[in-house]
Order: C-alpha cells, then structure tokens, then sequence
C-alpha cells in the first residue's frame, strides 16, 4: 500500500504540501540517479525533541554532493536549520529525515551540468526498520550473491542514490529467499556491509567492522558505536572480515540509522552464538539507546535539540573544541 505521507516537505526553500511536492518525470535524477541523500532521526527526549548527529549527517550529505560535483546552493549551517524548520512544521516530535539533492529538471542526456541541483527534507515518523522483535530477538539474514561495488566504479564514500540498485539487488534477493537481510561481500570475497546497514562481528570480547576499503558507507551509527563501545572499555578493530568468520562469531550486529542497532541470530541458517541478542551486543544497544533518547548525557555533543533554550542542551559536535572527541 502507498506511504500516506505526511504535511509538509521543504523544497528549495519552501515549504509545499506532501501531496503538492512533485517533480518532472523528465527530471534528470529519474533518468540517471543523479542524486545523493542523507538519512536521519529526530529522538522525543526528556529535554526535547533533538536530532541525533545533525552536523555529521549533514557533512556526509555535502561531501556526497562533492564527489558528484553538485554545487548545494545553501551552506551547512542553512540546511541544518531547513531540517529543524521541517520537522518543526511538521510537529513530529520523533521522526526519520530525509534530505535529499538531486539534479531536477533541465536538459536531457547523461550529463547533468544542464540540470539544476535542487534540494528537498522530507520527515515522517518511522519505528524500527526491521521490526521491534528484530531489535530484541535478532534477524535471520543471508550472504548475498550480489557483491558491492568495486572502490574504482562506485564511490561507496558518497551515499548516492545510483548505490542503491546495488541495495536493492541485495534486499530482493534476501526477502525472496525469506531472510530479513543480506550480508553483501566486496569485490575481493570480503564481509562489507548489509542493504542499508553497517556489520559489527564478536569474537573473544572483541569488536570487528570492515573497514571502509571493504566498499562500505561511512555509516555514522558505526562511527557512533565504535565510539561508544570503546567507551564502555571494548576493544575495536576495523579489519578485513573473512565470509566464514561470520559463522563463527559469537555475536553479530547491524547498525544504522534506520536499523539503528539489531542484533543477527543467524546467517545462511548457520546459528550465530546463543541465536539470539549476545551480551556485548545487547550492552551496546542499551547504550546507544539510552544516549539517542537523552537518557544520560550527551557527553559527545551528538545531540542537537529542536528548542534548545531551556533543554539544559549541550553543544553539538561542531560547537566542541577539537580534541574533544574521541
Ligand atoms: C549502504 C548503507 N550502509 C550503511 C548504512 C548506515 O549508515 P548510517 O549509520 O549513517 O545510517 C546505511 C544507511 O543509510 C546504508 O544505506
């Protein structure tokens, strides 16, 4: 059934009606994918609604529009404050946002220099992406067949809306086969990542990502949880992940904004640990929660609040001193 959508979205500069919000279907970015976005939440916290990581979203966004040469015609601080406004006019006081660039209307042909860069927020409210009982209980998911792109064809630096036929390849295939994800390996048989997740491995009370060689998105949850698991006293490393280490860990996870952190119970029908939630997953999870939700302070300047006078908010990550972060 069609999403019923929600009141307002922001495009170039306005505020138009969800059902209003059209583009041409001669637009470029239908034609080539000429686009580049970001994905984010907006968490209902004791002091206020507040968005988890705006800056960095928003660095990834303008770094994604560089690698494809798409002048954003506003600076980052603007379009941070265009997010606020569209979630404020919206009243959502929890959300997933979704800004987005693309190349609009213009000239046909590959080339999009003869196509506007035009900008449009979306917001609607969004639970859990795999379900609430994946974030419990874990999921089952597969190897693909499909692999990432290699570094030289696709830059997985660059979230990029052409990088999703990939994801959607890997997604398709898993739900035909009734998995609730795939896990996608590089173009040299390495683990890299899921359709819209990153991958955390367990072994011996220590943790593994790919590293982002492995033709992975900078995910900023995996920024995030390495940051907090290494706070809590974890070691990490981001290192090659061979396929079969997979049906060997202890515990395995996906994390990303929309999944944000689930736990994996088994891969290719291969039972990972106990088959369900392991303990250094569910402690991470916990954490991650409790400091999305403004459940105990923000002490990384991860959250930046829709209000901030009164909210008691500390300063966000572009406020902080360098050096301050881990
Ligand atoms: C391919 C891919 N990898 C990883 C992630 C996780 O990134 P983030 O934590 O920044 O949402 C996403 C989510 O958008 C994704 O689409």
């Amino acid at each position: 059934m069609a999403f019923a959508g929600t009141g307002k979205i922001w495009m170039n500069g306005s505020l138009v009606n969800w059902a209003d919000a059209k583009i041409h279907i001669a637009s470029h970015v239908i034609h080539y994918g000429s686009a580049v976005f970001e994905g984010e939440r907006c968490y209902d916290t004791p002091k206020g609604s507040a968005c988890f990581r705006l800056d960095a979203h928003t660095k990834r966004l303008y770094n994604s529009a560089k690698i494809y040469r798409m002048p954003i015609p506003l600076d980052q601080a603007a379009f941070n404050a265009a997010i606020l406004d569209t979630i404020r006019a919206n009243g959502f006081k929890a959300c997933y946002i979704r800004p987005l660039v693309y190349r609009g209307y213009g000239e046909p042909g590959v080339s999009p220099l003869g196509s506007p860069v035009d900008v449009a927020i979306l917001c609607w409210e969004w639970g859990a992406y795999l379900g609430p009982e994946a974030l419990e209980k874990g999921v089952d998911v597969r190897v693909s067949s499909w692999r990432r792109a290699a570094p030289d064809t696709f830059p997985t630096q660059a979230k990029s809306s052409a990088n999703y036929a990939s994801s959607q390849l890997i997604k398709l295939e898993a739900v035909a086969d009734g998995y609730a994800e795939g896990i996608a390996l590089d173009v040299n048989g390495h683990v890299s990542e899921g359709s819209a997740q990153n991958l955390f491995l367990v072994r011996d009370g220590v943790l593994y990502t790919p590293p982002l060689y492995a033709s992975v998105l900078p995910g900023i949850t995996r920024d995030s949880v390495i940051t907090i698991a290494r706070d809590l006293g974890y070691e990490v490393r981001e290192d090659i992940i061979q396929r079969e280490t997979l049906y060997v860990a202890d515990e395995l996870f996906f994390v990303g904004t929309a999944a944000e952190v689930t736990p994996i119970r088994s891969v290719d029908r291969s039972v990972v640990g106990a088959g369900k939630c392991g303990p250094i997953t569910r402690t991470i999870q916990r954490h991650f929660f409790e400091i999305v939700n403004g459940e105990i302070p923000d002490r990384h300047g991860w959250l930046t609040y829709l209000n901030p006078k009164g909210s008691g908010a500390e300063k966000t990550e572009s406020e902080k001193p360098v050096g301050s972060r881990r």
